[in-house]
């Protein structure tokens, strides 16, 4: 059983605001293989790099719409996992947590996180490609194999999600700024922090003098500089964490 230091826990439990950054490896144990991990099945001869961009769309708007449909239906069958639990617990727990991530799969809502700051958009709603539009809606039909059109202005509909060369949501990057201004702790969860201006949050937290703490089976380039460094996947260790901060949950859960 995963043990979690003393000294986190109290740092943890001090903590006014506590911001938690999570990356695709938090859904890893939900099977939804991560973005540095080998593409899978029919994508395995594509880079994410060379489907997830804009040009990418105009070129081949359809290949580039069945990938994502193959992903949807991925993270559709699939389940949260002990990790987006512990972490919507924790939110219950802890006197304010922010949950930001760099993930589209919507699992950590699923799992019951409130009020989750998604930087890199969400995979199922579709807005129009010209950005002069800009109309929003819902991904209804998992199966269509090629995209639909804007019901305003009859460009193709894409996914709404951040592509590689473009810029955040600027309402979701300010918001986890500044929750990184006030937070007295960080979590990084899952990512590989490698991807900015997602990863710079860690370094601001750092810069500020609170405390930085990493949950990953592998190192990153925060690994170095992190006070706590937690070494295993996210479903062992956010429960552990959630249990050593609440061995009594009133509820039940977390057994
Ligand atoms: P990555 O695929 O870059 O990194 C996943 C991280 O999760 C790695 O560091 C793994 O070691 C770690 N990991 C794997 N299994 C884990 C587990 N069970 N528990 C905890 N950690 C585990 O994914 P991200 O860091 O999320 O952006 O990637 C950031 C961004 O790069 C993505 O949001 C995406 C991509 O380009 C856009 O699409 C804009
Ligand atoms: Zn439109």
């Amino acid at each position: 059983m995963t043990r979690i230091p003393q000294q986190l826990v109290e740092c943890m439990a001090a903590a006014r605001q506590v911001l938690v950054v999570s990356g695709a490896g938090i859904s890893a144990e939900s099977g939804i293989p991560t973005f540095r991990d080998a593409m899978q099945g029919l994508w395995s001869r594509y880079r994410p790099e060379d489907l997830a961009t804009p040009a990418a769309f105009s070129r081949q708007p359809e290949l580039v719409w069945q990938w994502y449909q193959w992903r949807r239906r991925l993270v559709a069958d699939a389940q949260p996992n002990r990790g987006h639990q512990a972490l919507a617990g924790l939110q219950n727990c802890l006197s304010t947590m922010m949950l930001v991530t760099q993930n589209v799969d919507g699992l950590h809502q699923r799992a019951g996180s409130k009020d989750v700051i998604e930087l890199h958009g969400n995979l199922f709603e579709n807005r129009c490609s010209s950005s002069a539009c800009g109309h929003l809606e819902p991904n209804t039909d998992l199966d269509a194999t090629a995209p639909p059109q804007c019901p305003h202005c009859g460009s193709l509909m894409r996914p709404a999600v951040v592509w590689f060369g473009e810029a955040l949501p600027e309402a979701a990057l300010a918001r986890a700024r500044h929750g990184a201004s006030e937070c007295q702790l960080l979590l990084s969860v899952g990512t590989s922090a490698v991807v900015f201006p997602a990863a710079d949050l860690a370094w601001m937290v750092k810069q500020a003098g609170a405390v930085l703490v990493e949950i990953n089976p592998a190192t990153t380039p925060l690994t170095a500089v992190a006070d706590f460094v937690l070494s295993g996947p996210a479903g062992e260790i956010l429960p552990a964490i959630l249990r050593a901060l609440d061995p009594e949950p009133s509820d039940g859960a977390h057994t």
